[in-house]
Parts: C-alpha cells; sequence; structure tokens
C-alpha cells in the first residue's frame, strides 16, 4: 500500500478533503494517508503554521495531497503554500484549464496548460517598509529558474503531444527582469524545434483568452502572473470549483486545487469537491493508478452531465457530502 501525505488545510479544506479520499477509498484505491495537518490553527499550537514534520513527510513520501491553506492578509505569518513550494522546491505549478464534460461555459474549445513558476519572482516575499507612506516589494528572476520552469514547459509540450509555448511577460515594462524571462526562454525554445514558440505580454493574453482560448495550448508564466492567469483560466473551464493543479519538483510533487479556502463557505457543507478530485486524479496518474483515475472521473463526469446532483457554484442546490455520494454511486 502506498503511504502518500495527505494535509487537509482549514476552511473548506477538511470537507473536500473528507469528501476525496471516501471516493478515492470507493475506487478500490488502497492508500495509507500520512494526515499531517497545517496552517493558522497549527501556528496557535505549535508556534508555526509549517512546521517540520509537514516538510519531513512529504520528504519522506514523496507525494502529497493538499486542500487549500488560509493565508492572513497583510499582518501575520507568511503563506504556508508559498513556504511549501520553496522549502520542497516544487518549482513548476501545473494548472490545466480543459473543458469538463457536463460543465456549460461560454466556450466548449478550451483545452490549455497553465505553467507557471513557482520560487521565485514577487513571491520571494522580500519586502520593506521605508516609511509610512512607502513601501516595496522586489521582483526576483533568475535565468536559472526561468531556464527551467521553460524546460519543463517544452518537455511537457512533447510528452503530451502539445504544439506550441507561449511564454507570457510583461517585458515592455519590466525590461530587466521579464526580459530575462524571456531570454532564457528563447534559448530554451531553440532546443525543441518541433513545438512552435512565441511570446504575449500579460495584459493582451487575458484580453485575448476571453475572447478565444482556443488560440493558446501551454502557458509559461513567472510566478505573479501564472497566479493570476490560472484564476482566470479556471473561470473558462466552470470556475475555481473545479480548476485542477499540480506543484511539482525534482523530488517531490504536492497535488492541489488551484482555489482558497473559501472561508465564506466554511463548515457549511457546500464546497464543490471536484478541483481536489481531479487534483487527486492527476495525483493517481502520477503513481501509475490511470486505470482508478479514468473510473473516478467517469463518474464524476456522469454526475456533472446528468445535473441533478450538482454543488451551489454548479448552480444546483446538493452539500459536498450529497455529491460525494452520487459519485460513488455511479463508480463502476
Ligand atoms: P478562494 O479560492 O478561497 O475563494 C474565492 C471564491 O470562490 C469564494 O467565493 C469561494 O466561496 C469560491 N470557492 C472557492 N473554492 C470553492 C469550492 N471548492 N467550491 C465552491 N466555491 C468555491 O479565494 P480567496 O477568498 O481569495 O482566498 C481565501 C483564502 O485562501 C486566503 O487566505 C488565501 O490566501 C487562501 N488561498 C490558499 C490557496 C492554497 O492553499 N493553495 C490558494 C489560494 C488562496
Amino acid at each position: 500500500m502506498k503511504t502518500i501525505t495527505l494535509i487537509p488545510g482549514d476552511g473548506i479544506g477538511p470537507e473536500i478533503s473528507d469528501a476525496v479520499t471516501k471516493i478515492i477509498e470507493a475506487a478500490g484505491v488502497k492508500i495509507n494517508w500520512d494526515i499531517q495537518s497545517a496552517g493558522a490553527d497549527v501556528a496557535e499550537k505549535e508556534g508555526t503554521p509549517l512546521p517540520d514534520r509537514v516538510i519531513d513527510s512529504i520528504k519522506k513520501n514523496k507525494i502529497a495531497l493538499k486542500a487549500p491553506v488560509t493565508t492572513p492578509i497583510g499582518k501575520g505569518f507568511r503563506s504556508v503554500n508559498v513556504a511549501l513550494r520553496k522549502s520542497l522546491d516544487l518549482y513548476a505549478c501545473l494548472r490545466p484549464a480543459k473543458n469538463i464534460p457536463g460543465i456549460k461555459t461560454r466556450f466548449d474549445n478550451v483545452d490549455l496548460i497553465v505553467v507557471r513558476e513557482n520560487t521565485e519572482d514577487l513571491y520571494a516575499g522580500i519586502e520593506r517598509q521605508i516609511d509610512e507612506n512607502k513601501a516595496e516589494s522586489i521582483k526576483i528572476i533568475t535565468r536559472e529558474a526561468s531556464e527551467r520552469i521553460a524546460d519543463y514547459a517544452f518537455d511537457y509540450a512533447v510528452k503530451n503531444n502539445r504544439k506550441k509555448v507561449t511564454a507570457v511577460s510583461k517585458a515592455n515594462i519590466c525590461k530587466l527582469s521579464d526580459g530575462l524571462f524571456l531570454e532564457a526562454a528563447r534559448a530554451v525554445a531553440k532546443k525543441y524545434p518541433q513545438i512552435e514558440y512565441n511570446e504575449i505580454l500579460v495584459d493582451n493574453l487575458c484580453m485575448q483568452l476571453v475572447i478565444n482560448p482556443s488560440k493558446f495550448d501551454v502557458l509559461v508564466l513567472p510566478n505573479l502572473y501564472g497566479d493570476i492567469v490560472s484564476d482566470l483560466t479556471s473561470g473558462l473551464i466552470g470556475g475555481l470549483g473545479v480548476a485542477q493543479g499540480a506543484n511539482i519538483g525534482k523530488d517531490c510533487a504536492v497535488f492541489e486545487p488551484v482555489h482558497g479556502s473559501a472561508p465564506d463557505i466554511k463548515g457549511q457543507n457546500k464546497a464543490n469537491p471536484t478541483a481536489l478530485l481531479l487534483s487527486a486524479c492527476m495525483m493517481l496518474d502520477y503513481i501509475g493508478e490511470k486505470d482508478s483515475s479514468q473510473k473516478i472521473k467517469n463518474a464524476l463526469y456522469k454526475v456533472l452531465e446528468e445535473g441533478k446532483t450538482l454543488t451551489l457554484d454548479l448552480g444546483g442546490s446538493a452539500s459536498t457530502t450529497e455529491f460525494r455520494d452520487e459519485i460513488i454511486k455511479n463508480l463502476q
């Protein structure tokens, strides 16, 4: 039996984690979950929101499934999510946005992959208050990290039969930092002549994505643009409740949805577990459990296509647990 770290998170995290682990179990996949709490409650008890035991568990098991963890805005501890990605060097954030059977959206031809650099940019957390009326944040872009993420994007394109990689920047304004990102992407592109390469400014990308998303295939972006654009692409396929993701490094991988801890619906049995479930399916594919992953996706798609048992965010009135049970009923 495989041991996998499970971070149930906070907010809606524990509710959707419970639904997802029960669906995986019902699909017949035997996983020994090494449950590791993290976040604000943990900080109160253990003095830090991300104790070493969480990192050690992932280092040992190599794979984790993670539900969202709240990050206080402004004051308070640094994001657990950012710290986790950094300390495990999970440099590639992979966020596929593909239409999901049964979920009606404005477009029925969305099939793109957001590859977000996960370790630097403004997320390096280097900020200072100069005086009470002035603060600054430093944006770090290195050739090494930029080449590494570009290489990941091109390699992904080759392995997954994709045709084009688009590097996204604001190099007209951030001439040095984003300029370096593009320089690195161009150098890597030369190694992959079979993949088409082009570049776009992030503001233009946003406009084009909401008009014609089928123009894009694999997008590679520095951290901040990747964060924002992947919420936009989640919107193209039905919203945050259904958007899957993974953070991948050389040694470990942490699978987690795009969305956050949704404090507005916490503890109300209303959250949609689809995004975490699809992230878990990415994880099952990653560990070679492709048949079980497909079985779960088929059951999910059936429930979504029937449209009778949907959570609130998808226009239905079903609770998280009713939605979970309907998926379990459809597992074959
Ligand atoms: P959010 O993604 O938690 O929520 C945005 C909106 O989408 C809310 O209206 C929420 O109810 C809805 N929503 C999100 N997930 C849903 C789901 N599964 N089912 C139904 N509705 C859902 O974003 P927000 O409010 O900006 O962030 C809340 C907290 O989460 C913050 O502390 C933020 O830092 C943290 N966060 C954590 C992430 C992580 O752990 N990877 C990622 C993003 C945010």
